[in-house]
């Protein structure tokens, strides 16, 4: 007890899930319980009460000071053990982990989660059940791991019209294009190190395939645009497809790849939303974000751009803004101040499609090297009127007569519907081996 504090009753906690996260939020309450219940006034007195586990001997063999009475496998029992006064969820996915959540709601008992797909994909459920049932949802884990981004939407930014959120949102695509450019090493490896390291997510494909940041993305757009957001209506595309090949290219154009989420607010009201590996600029500050950092750039009307930088992924950062959350739980059981979500406030919205969204474009080509070949793509980009900033085809110096090779376009700006267009044409060309790959070049201002 820390002196002249308060002495108060202790809150039980309810943890699904006891991976990386829910371990780490172990910990921090074992370290910083005292310091939070000072902080609090001596509001606020945390202890986990109950642990739900996929397998109790494995749980048990594993965290050697957790005592056994305390894990169940039966989410049931979590829910509705009288000494849970709030239930986390970490155990990701959407179904086992939706009926947790609801049933919770339903109990009165305050939810904090950090499953952004669950929330992307179910969150208007969920979201109702938590106004329905006066009890909050709180879940700024859910995006960017240790950066206070929700707070800041839901609080600190309610009085500004957001303009756009532009920003870097998986830790793990941005730890593996790190580690390509600076190390060399190959996807595969890359990857392997960010799941040693706890960043990726159990099914390390949302990662790669850009919709763990989709996922993100959605829940800043909902809540920055009040409405739901369907995800099949937003463009989503990953770091598998970039190559070696496409980061030598970046680095001596002058740019980085990142995978990089978009989010925009036309004036005419829809809302421009895409995930995807992007060429940006080296002296734009988002390129300096490296290995699992994210970072958020936010525009609002009254406040300006501002930027949030911290680690996006790993067990202490997920699990600080876990532990933030459990406090606002605790003082909303303490005071009562209902739910905190998303509700939808605006009748109608629209995702803007992405043919109609405009960037220029770094299109790579997989080319039969002959003469003319130059000529018969740069032929059909001008009968689609796309300019061509320039072009690059690498000679292999080791064999200089390469049949195959990669060329390479940089295109001035032209909406990617009007490219894809021009796109198809070129790829019915003899010459052309493979679907070409697209990059956006983003100026952001
Ligand atoms: N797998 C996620 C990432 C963890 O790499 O960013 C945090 O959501």
């Amino acid at each position: 007890m820390l002196g002249g504090v308060k002495s108060c009753s202790s809150l039980g906690i309810g943890l699904a899930g006891f991976g990386t996260v829910g371990s780490g939020v172990w910990n921090v309450l074992e370290r910083n319980g005292e310091l939070i219940t000072g902080r609090t006034g001596g509001g606020v007195r945390l202890h986990i009460a109950k642990i739900l586990v996929r397998n109790t001997a494995k749980a048990r063999a594993t965290t050697g000071e957790v005592p056994a009475e305390m894990f169940t496998t039966d989410w049931r029992k979590l829910v509705e053990d009288p000494a849970v006064d709030i239930v986390v969820e970490l155990i990701g996915g959407t179904t086992d982990a939706f009926e947790i959540v609801a049933a919770a709601l339903r109990a009165k008992k305050p939810v904090v989660t950090g499953n952004k797909a669950l929330l992307a994909e179910r969150g208007i459920e969920l979201f109702a059940l938590s106004k329905e049932n006066d009890t909050p949802i709180h879940f700024e884990a859910a995006v960017a791991g240790g950066i206070p981004i929700i707070r800041t939407v839901q609080d600190s930014f309610i009085g500004n019209r957001i303009l756009s959120f532009s920003g870097i949102i998986n830790g793990t695509s941005n730890y593996i294009l790190g580690r390509m450019t600076d190390a060399g090493l190959t996807f595969e490896a890359a990857l392997a190190e960010a799941q040693a390291l706890g960043y990726a997510e159990a099914d390390p494909a949302l990662d790669v395939n850009g919709w763990d940041a989709a996922h993100k993305a959605i829940l800043l757009a909902t809540l920055a645009y009040g409405f739901p957001i369907d995800p099949a209506a937003i463009h989503v595309s990953g770091i598998e497809q970039v190559r070696p090949n496409d980061i030598h290219f970046a680095t001596s154009l002058g740019y980085v790849v990142k995978l990089l989420a978009f989010i925009r607010e036309h004036p005419n009201g829809e809302v421009e939303l895409r995930v995807q590996p992007s060429f940006l600029a080296k002296s734009h500050i988002l390129a300096s974000v490296h290995g699992v950092f994210n970072a958020v750039a936010v525009h609002g009307d009254t406040a300006g751009e501002s930027l949030f930088y911290g680690r996006g992924a790993g067990q202490d950062p997920t699990a600080s803004s876990v532990v933030a959350d459990l406090v606002e739980a605790a003082r909303s059981l303490r005071q009562t101040n209902g739910h905190r979500g998303f509700l939808p406030y605006r009748e109608k919205g629209r995702i803007l499609p992405v043919a109609e969204t405009s960037t220029a474009y770094y299109v790579r080509f997989d080319v039969t090297d002959r003469p003319g070949v130059i000529a018969e793509i740069s032929g059909i980009l001008a009968k689609h009127r796309i300019g061509i900033s320039g072009t690059h085809s690498p000679v292999n110096p080791s064999n200089p007569d390469a049949e195959f090779v990669d060329m390479v376009f940089l295109l001035h700006t032209c909406p990617f519907g009007k490219l894809q267009e021009a796109l198809a044409e070129i790829e019915a060309l003899d010459c052309i081996n493979s679907a070409p790959v697209v990059f956006r070049i983003e100026s952001l201002g």
